[in-house]
């Protein structure tokens, strides 16, 4: 009787926001035993930022690196998706299904935690959209905010706080209705739209309350204590504003 090889696991491992200190020792120890790595990228030409944090704590010789390009565009969700994603998605999930029926376990490493927007869950869901089992394990890991919190020492929600987690790409009201209702609000992809949304703190008397942290745990962090100072600036991608109304 010939044996089948038993299918490889897929790891969406989160590896924090950018600070190798910052990954978990799970998260390691899960990078370090997986013999495949499916690093996103967002342009072409470029690098993986994923791959190259991992790299920060794991030996990455002798793995098979595949640095996958998946294009940033804005995600709704309940539309119908931009066929340049839903390729990039399809093609990935093809790729890491064949590995993962050779045996090998794949490790798709990502910004922060898998479960705050990350593509890791688009490509498990193609996947699972191929194959009605897949063997899969979500390794958490330090998000963004947390850490940018970590850097500025201000509590992200406290008491009786409610806290609103928001892809800064909305339009003006949407933004404005969040600022108005939530007691503390994170804006994350803020780095195109400062110009937008300096003005409607200034309207809704937030400046003052506000703080970006680009780069957080990188040598370059910097960090705008008055967020106007980001006007005519450009952002690195990496850049999340911490809005908290009230003193602790
Ligand atoms: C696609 S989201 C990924 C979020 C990630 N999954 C998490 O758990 O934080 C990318 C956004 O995360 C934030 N981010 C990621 N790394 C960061 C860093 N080192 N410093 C500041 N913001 C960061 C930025 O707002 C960026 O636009």
């Amino acid at each position: 009787m010939i044996s089948e090889k038993q299918q490889g696991t897929l790891y969406l491992v989160g590896i924090g926001p950018g600070d190798p200190e910052l990954m978990t020792c799970k998260a390691v120890r899960v990078l370090e035993q997986a013999s495949v790595f499916i690093g996103p990228k967002a342009k072409k030409n470029g690098a993986s930022n994923a791959v190259q944090i991992a790299a920060g704590q794991v030996d990455l010789s002798g793995k098979t690196v595949l640095e996958l390009r998946f294009p940033m565009k804005k995600i709704v969700l309940g539309t119908t998706h931009d066929p340049e994603v839903v390729a990039a998605w399809q093609e990935a999930a093809e790729i890491v299904l064949a590995y993962l029926d050779k045996g090998d376990d794949v490790a798709f490493p990502t910004l922060g935690d898998p479960s705050l927007y990350s593509t890791a869950f688009y490509l498990l869901h193609t996947l699972q959209e191929l194959r009605d089992k897949i063997r899969v394990s979500v390794i958490p890991g330090i998000t963004a905010m947390a850490a940018c919190s970590a850097r500025v020492c201000t509590p992200i929600g406290l008491g009786d706080d409610v806290v609103s987690i928001v892809p800064a790409a909305f339009d003006d009201d949407r933004l404005k209705t969040i600022l108005q209702s939530f007691d503390a609000v994170v804006l994350m992809k803020v780095f195109r739209k400062m110009e937008r949304i300096v003005p409607l703190l200034e309207e809704l008397g937030l400046v003052e309350r506000a703080v970006l942290i680009e780069r957080c745990g990188m040598d370059d962090q910097r960090i705008y204590t008055d967020v106007r100072e980001t006007l005519g600036r450009e952002l690195h991608y990496f850049s999340t504003l911490l809005i908290r109304k009230k003193e602790v």
